[in-house]
């Protein structure tokens, strides 16, 4: 695990984004394993702006998206299909035909968790997934819990979760309960991890995932287990991190 220590959220998005970036550079045909929420939205902004410049290309790229809220169509606001084709795919050179999110409308939600693993696996796995982090250790929709889920699955959001991402909805009460979420066998088969995370607020779930116990009751702690993970989190997110002495880049 190495873990990178940003100033800020900016530093920690251009950290992020370079080093996309150099996968990008690596192999133009890499698959891309892509997260939501408000921590990437600084990683992709700088992202389209490199692309724009002419830095790298996404043409040959293929992207699988971790996760989307269970009812919600791809053009509502909230739904996590939106997010990317407003903060990402709308702005750069991707073959739109090889962005893949959940389909959250899918009649058969079980049936949909399986397509949505054989294809990533037909694809040979991430060769880099981003993940943001939830405050609860939660990783893509995965929820701490009595264990870890291996494969796509349908995961009821727990009350902290639904309440975090209450302030993106007009109310509460329209946050979805449930979601589809890539599992975190698909997420540890992924070549190359890189989680980001900003704020105090992460502060004790980077913790728990880095120095903690390695449970199903923080997700984020079974990447302690997988041989290629960069962090790169501010500050203030690695403050109980750094105070338990473990050593960090930058
Ligand atoms: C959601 C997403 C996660 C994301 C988390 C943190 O629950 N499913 O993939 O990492 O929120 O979001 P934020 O980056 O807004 O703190």
């Amino acid at each position: 695990m190495r873990i990178y220590q940003e100033s800020d959220y900016q530093e920690m998005s251009r950290r992020a984004a370079g080093i996309i970036a150099a996968e990008l550079v690596r192999k133009p045909e890499c698959v891309l394993g892509l997260a939501t929420g408000s921590t990437p939205v600084g990683t992709y902004k700088l992202l389209v702006e490199g692309n724009r410049r002419g830095d790298f290309s996404f043409k040959k790229v293929t992207t699988v998206n971790l996760d989307e809220y269970k009812g919600l169509a791809p053009d509502h606001e909230q739904s996590y299909r939106f997010f990317m084709q407003d903060n990402l795919f709308n702005s750069i050179d991707v073959v739109p035909e090889r962005t893949n999110v959940p389909d959250g409308l899918a009649q058969n939600a079980e049936a949909e968790c399986a397509r949505y693993d054989a294809l990533v696996e037909s694809l040979g796995y991430a060769d880099l997934q981003l993940l943001g982090l939830g405050r609860n250790g939660h990783i893509g929709f995965n929820e701490p819990g009595e264990s870890f889920v291996k494969p796509t699955h349908v995961v009821d959001l727990t009350e902290s979760t639904i309440e975090a991402n209450a302030r993106f909805f007009a109310s509460p009460d329209e946050v979805p309960r449930q979601a589809l979420t890539m599992g975190v066998g698909v997420i540890m088969a992924a070549r190359r991890v890189l989680l980001i995370a900003s704020g105090e607020d992460k502060s004790e779930a980077l913790y728990q995932a880095v120095c903690g116990p390695i449970t199903p009751q923080c997700p984020a702690s079974i990447l302690q287990l997988h041989r290629d993970v960069v962090i790169v989190a501010d500050t203030a997110a690695l403050e109980k991190v750094a105070a338990a002495g473990v050593s960090v880049c930058g």
